[in-house]
């Protein structure tokens, strides 16, 4: 379980707070979409879960985050990355290797895991990802979305109890994001990990993350379950963070038969809806 409890950070330097009296809890095994517009502090919530913040990243910490009751503050980084694995929102600064299977090892290699189980676990993240054939390729040569689902599969080698993975699917068309999140949702469902996922891709983020927590201005201004958030879908677009466009209309059509809709998260429910309401 992750519990924030009322933390506030401001980077070293700044005077703004880039996250205020954040309060959220994560349970096991849970899936959690964060959004929010850009400079909101997604990037830092993140940084505060992996430890990065404040191990990495100096500045003024009030509060705490605790990862499976281990404050991350007293823990260090390699005993919360034994737990957490992060996906960086910027790949290339997470790449470190010149080719895609050393990428992979480094990580393997430097957490001790034993020798005999490497190949193994190298192997069954790549194809998970379904990049096999990446394996012998340097980094150098791969599109941004490559990279991405190279940073994506070194981590999954890890087998952290608990993905954070910020903005992963940036460089990713359509086709390879969806497969990206029902690789999460797999994870998820069938082994219990714990999934912090921040996207810009709300439709497909609604789709899949249980519940939604959004940022604006380093606060938590909504939180709960997808469905109980998206209802708030005024507020939203006035933040200017999209709502899925069924979602939208689930809104539209509320206020236009004065009688409240239930907020429509996919196809499907907007179906039922539209028929329900066009005999
Ligand atoms: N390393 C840093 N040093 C100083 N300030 C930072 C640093 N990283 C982020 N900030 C500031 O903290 C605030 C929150 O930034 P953050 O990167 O967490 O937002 P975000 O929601 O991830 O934005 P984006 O959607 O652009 O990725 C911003 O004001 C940003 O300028
Ligand atoms: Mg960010």
């Amino acid at each position: 379980m992750i519990v924030f409890q009322d933390l506030s950070f401001t980077y070293k330097g700044e005077k703004q707070p880039a996250l205020q009296e954040v309060c959220l809890t994560v349970p096991d095994g849970g899936f959690l979409g964060v959004i929010g517009p850009a400079g909101a502090g997604k990037t830092t919530l993140a940084r505060a879960i992996s430890g990065m913040i404040p191990h990495h990243y100096s500045g003024d910490y009030y509060g705490s985050v605790t990862v499976n009751g281990l404050d991350t503050v007293e823990t260090s980084l390699d005993e919360i990355s034994q737990l957490v694995g992060m996906v960086f929102q910027d790949v290339d600064s997470q790449i470190i290797s010149p080719m895609v299977e050393d990428e992979m090892l480094y990580g393997l290699e430097n957490f001790g895991v034993p020798r005999e189980e490497i190949p193994g676990r190298v192997e069954d993240a790549l194809e998970k990802v379904g990049i096999a054939d990446l394996r012998d390729r340097t980094i150098g040569s791969l599109s941004g979305g490559q990279r991405q689902k190279v940073a994506i599969a070194s981590i999954l080698a890890l087998k952290p109890r608990i993905l954070v993975l910020d903005e992963p699917t940036g460089e990713l068309d359509p086709r390879s994001s969806r497969q990206v999140f029902s690789l999460l949702k797999e994870l998820n469902e069938e082994q219990g990990i714990t999934v912090i996922l921040i996207e810009q891709k709300i439709m497909l983020l609604c789709e899949f993350a249980r519940q939604l927590a959004v940022l604006n201005g380093g606060r938590v201004i909504f939180q709960g379950e997808t469905r109980e958030v998206l209802a708030h879908s005024d507020e939203l677009q006035a933040l200017g963070v999209n709502c899925p466009r069924v979602t939208t209309l689930s809104s539209i059509l509320s206020e236009k038969t004065g009688e409240k809709q239930p907020a429509c998260i996919n196809l499907d429910e907007a179906e039922a809806m539209v028929r329900r309401l066009i005999p």
